[in-house]
């Protein structure tokens, strides 16, 4: 069956699913974007992925062209149109068709894209031995620069990092922040194993605050494990106990190398493996029922 994806209230087979050339989202990145996860026929997080769209879109004074229960609604109906029961759904806002000059004035009506799909993200060995991890020199963006905080069609600061990552021949990369302290990877956030605690970065330090991180920190207080958020530096990644990195496409993926060091004894360590462990549960049994 060959899949359909939304655009502006159609279902378009994807090999003819397009959008206009003169998309500001195409030509200058100007629009928002979500990427969700549907687990065992139920979409995991999908107010908190919602709400964070319209805090992308409202800082870009971008408006979202169909109330939000519609486009919540358009998302599971994407998902039943395409027979999916796990799966990669990406939804996008765009500031929509305009001329070839910056001004969004001229871009009369954002587009919205949904798209239902599968992801593999990072190689699936790295699940079970744990990723290796390079620093890449490309900073997070300060917020009076560019807020990390938004989810921006404009990955470019991530890509360059990923390709820094790519070219010494990892698969990942960990991102400062300008003040030299870290912040997050090109697509996921990190957190240490310290003293039996967690430490991760405070959401205002150059990061995206992940669903995943967010999660993370309530299953946290549930199994009773204190967490940090505060700034830490490369010497704290190096000298952890664990390291873990959480996303959407990513999930949980354990670290165990970073910069050439062995991170505690280079294998994936027993809290992260709780975690990701609770996370597996967490996501079979919760989130919006699609076919209910
Ligand atoms: C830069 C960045 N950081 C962190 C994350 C993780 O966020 P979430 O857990 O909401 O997927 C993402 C996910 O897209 C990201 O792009």
């Amino acid at each position: 069956m060959s899949l359909v994806v939304y655009i502006d209230g159609a279902y378009v087979p994807k090999d003819q699913a397009s959008v206009s050339v003169y998309d500001h989202g195409l030509l200058y990145g100007d629009g928002v974007f979500e990427g969700i996860r549907a687990y065992n026929g139920r979409v995991f997080k999908l107010d908190e992925h919602l709400r964070r769209l319209q805090v992308s879109a409202q800082f870009l004074q971008l408006e979202i062209p169909l109330p939000i229960d519609e486009l919540r609604e358009a998302i599971l109906e994407t998902l039943r149109r395409n027979e999916l029961r796990d799966a990669y759904v990406r939804v996008l806002v765009t500031r929509g068709k305009g001329d070839l000059g910056l001004d969004p004035r001229k871009c009369l009506r954002p587009t919205v894209v949904i798209i239902a799909d599968t992801i593999q993200l990072l190689p699936p060995e790295v699940y079970e031995g744990g990723i290796e991890l390079a620093c890449a020199s490309v900073r997070r963006p300060p917020p009076d620069v560019f807020p990390a905080q938004i989810k921006s069609l404009n990955y470019l600061n991530s890509i360059l990092a990923k390709m820094e990552a790519i070219r010494q021949g990892f698969d990942e990369a960990i991102m400062l922040n300008t003040d030299g302290f870290v912040a997050e990877c090109t697509g996921e956030n990190i957190f240490l194993v310290r003293d039996g605690r967690l430490v991760t970065t405070p959401s205002y330090a150059g990061i995206l605050e992940g669903v995943t991180r967010n999660t993370v920190i309530a299953m946290a207080s549930e199994l009773q494990i204190e967490v940090q958020e505060r700034l830490f530096t490369l010497v704290d990644v190096y000298s952890a106990a664990e390291c873990f990195l959480t996303g959407t496409a990513a999930e949980m993926v354990p670290v165990v190398k970073v910069d050439g060091r062995t991170i505690g004894d280079g294998r994936p360590g027993p809290i992260t493996a709780k975690f990701t462990e609770h996370f597996r549960i967490l996501t079979q049994t919760e989130g919006v029922p699609i076919y209910e």
